[in-house]
């Protein structure tokens, strides 16, 4: 027998997360001092100092367990939102919390809708649970609200939303989302996932912490990765209404969050000027992109996110690898399955100028052949 007979029909088909080339390695192999990282929508400005400072305070206590409760994060959140404790949850990054929702929610005869393309921890927790994934095309680039309704089945427990949607940044508005609400089945859990909430600036964004308050059969998800610039600790958290949040905490490996990642979190928090800063500067990036790409010929999505999607014209590979040998990486639109796009994050001013710089290069090069 085959060892790789052992393996579950749902989890054989998957392919591995693959991250690309490590950067140390661009680096050597292309002789370059410096990648500037536009790959994965981290905050550069990095975190603030009260969290470093928390960091280092609690590292001398990792020699015991953290809070398997997360007490302290839970207060200081359940205070910032005016939310009960009891509908929130917290996990190794909000990804942990998606896997959490498809652990209680989810039999095998069970369907789990979102976009397409969607975020790829949606479709995994589908062949995680051994679940069909029913993916809806996007509409113009957002999500197809009707047909996403239109999709669901009396056999659907789990519908994800990400609002901004990766890969295009667009947002779903409150009226569009309380109609949504009004025709998914009431069997339906819906997932909210606004990991880049706070960059969001347009007025019509729903208040998705009401469907809680209200008892809808909704999660809303956040992160500590995105503003806060703690992607590399794992922190990430969720508001359900008592019966759905005590579900997950059910479907909760104990221990989850490390104490360094708690600390680190709770410290953020704090510092609101660290969050306006990184608001800042995206909000300014944004605008300076837009004026670059409409220069330059380039459609492009404006943005609710800290990432602009644009149609750069050539194939997305051939972009990504002229992009990187000169040192900035993006993520290609081919993924997605929009070959001539591709996914930047938005970076300092000086990596945004870089970006644009060496953008012009490749597109110029592109275009002599
Ligand atoms: C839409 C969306 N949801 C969730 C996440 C996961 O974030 P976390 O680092 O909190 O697991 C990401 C990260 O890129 C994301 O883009």
């Amino acid at each position: 027998m085959e060892l790789s007979e052992l393996i579950r029909d749902s989890i054989k088909r998957l392919v591995p997360y693959s991250p690309g080339k490590h950067s140390e390695d661009v680096k050597r192999e292309l002789g370059l001092e410096e990648i500037i990282k536009l790959a994965s929508n981290e905050n550069p400005l990095g975190p603030s100092p009260l969290a470093i400072e928390a960091i280092c305070r609690a590292a001398p206590e990792v020699y015991l367990y953290p809070d398997p409760t997360w007490r302290d994060l839970v207060l200081a959140l359940s205070t910032r939102f005016d939310m009960p404790p009891e509908t929130i949850v917290i996990g190794r990054g909000s990804d942990e919390i998606i896997h959490m929702a498809g652990l209680a929610l989810l039999e095998p005869h069970h369907e789990v809708v979102f976009s397409d393309p969607p975020f790829a921890l949606y479709p995994l927790t589908a062949a995680h649970m051994g679940c069909k994934a029913v993916s809806v095309p996007h509409r113009n680039l957002t999500h197809d609200l009707e047909a996403i309704a239109a999709a669901c089945t009396p056999q659907t427990r789990l519908v994800f939303i990400s609002n901004p949607y990766n890969p295009t940044g667009t947002i779903v508005r409150r009226d569009e989302v309380d109609h949504f609400l009004a025709q998914v089945p009431e069997t339906a859990v819906v997932v909210l996932d606004e990991a880049y909430y706070e960059y969001v600036e347009d007025p019509g964004f729903p208040q998705s912490l009401d469907y809680v308050r209200e008892g809808r059969p909704v999660i809303v998800l956040r992160t500590f990765s995105k503003i806060y610039a703690l992607a590399g600790l794992r922190v990430g958290y969720g508001f359900a209404p008592p019966e759905l949040a005590r579900g997950l905490k059910q479907a909760c490996e104990p221990f989850n969050v490390s104490g360094i990642a708690q600390a680190a979190a709770l410290a953020s928090l704090q510092d609101e000027e660290q969050v306006r800063r990184s608001q800042r500067m995206v909000w300014e990036g944004k605008r300076y992109l837009y004026r670059e790409f409409e220069r330059l010929g380039l459609e492009y999505v404006p943005t609710e996110a800290n990432f602009i999607f644009v149609n750069v014209g050539i194939h997305s590979r051939d972009c990504f690898d002229g992009l990187m040998r000169r040192g900035v990486t993006v993520r290609t639109g081919d993924i997605f399955g929009l070959p001539t796009w591709i996914r930047v994050t938005i970076g300092t001013a000086e990596q945004n100028r870089v970006f644009v710089e060496k953008l012009e290069e490749v597109l110029r090069q592109a275009s002599s052949k």
